[in-house]
């Protein structure tokens, strides 16, 4: 297919779905402040309120967005060992699934490669209870509670050597973490 034929067919399919939009809303006002005023602008779909926009917003390095709950490295422990070590190993080192913890000093070490970890990267640890309850496990995305992901990432962060075997975590402790590697970003010389 020729590229002029390919940019017609898709100025057409743009103009039909604005067509058809501009029709389900026609009905009882003119069809130019309906679809100005209407959240359902193209007739299908539904609104978008706080809560559910939230599940889309990740929580801010200083804690901000984070959710109520809390869970221990004891709590964490379990939970790997039921839900993670399968693809990451019994020591975090990694298998199916990405190597967690190591690899502290090597990103500007000169001599032999990096090896990115939770541990030698991350600049936040908000980012690893964000990930973790959006992406893992990796089969089942989103299915641990918030007490569950704080267990796991005080786990995390305990065999990362960055908090005690005692610590708990939660909106505030959490938060109150600061990253082996925080300090290893630089802005970009442009
Ligand atoms: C079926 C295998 C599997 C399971 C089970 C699993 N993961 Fe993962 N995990 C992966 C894979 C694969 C990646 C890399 C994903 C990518 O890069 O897109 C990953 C990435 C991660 C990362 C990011 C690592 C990095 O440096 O980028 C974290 C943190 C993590 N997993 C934590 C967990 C936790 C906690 C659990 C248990 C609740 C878990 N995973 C269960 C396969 C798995």
């Amino acid at each position: 297919m020729s590229i002029t034929t390919k940019q017609t067919l898709i100025a057409f399919a743009v103009g039909l779905a604005c067509t058809s939009g501009f029709a389900a809303q026609a009905e009882g006002s003119t069809a130019t402040s309906a679809s100005a005023e209407s959240p359902h602008h193209y007739g299908f779909g539904t609104n978008v309120g706080p809560e559910e926009l939230k599940q889309f917003v990740s929580p801010l390095p200083d804690g901000r967005g984070l959710p109520k709950g809390s869970g221990t490295v004891m709590q964490g422990e379990k939970l790997y060992t039921q839900q993670c070590l399968a693809c990451h190993g019994a020591n975090l080192e990694g298998g199916i699934g990405d190597r967690l913890i190591g690899g502290r000093g090597t990103l500007a070490a000169k001599s032999g490669p990096p090896v990115k970890t939770v541990e030698s990267y991350w600049p936040y640890s908000t980012t690893l209870f964000d990930y973790v309850k959006r992406a893992m496990p990796f089969t089942s995305p989103n299915s641990l509670s918030n007490d569950e992901v704080y267990a796991l990432t005080a786990y995390i962060l305990y065999k990362a050597n960055i908090v005690p075997q005692d610590a708990n975590m939660n909106q505030d402790t959490l938060a109150k973490v600061k990253m082996p590697n925080r300090d290893g970003f630089k802005p970009a010389d442009r």
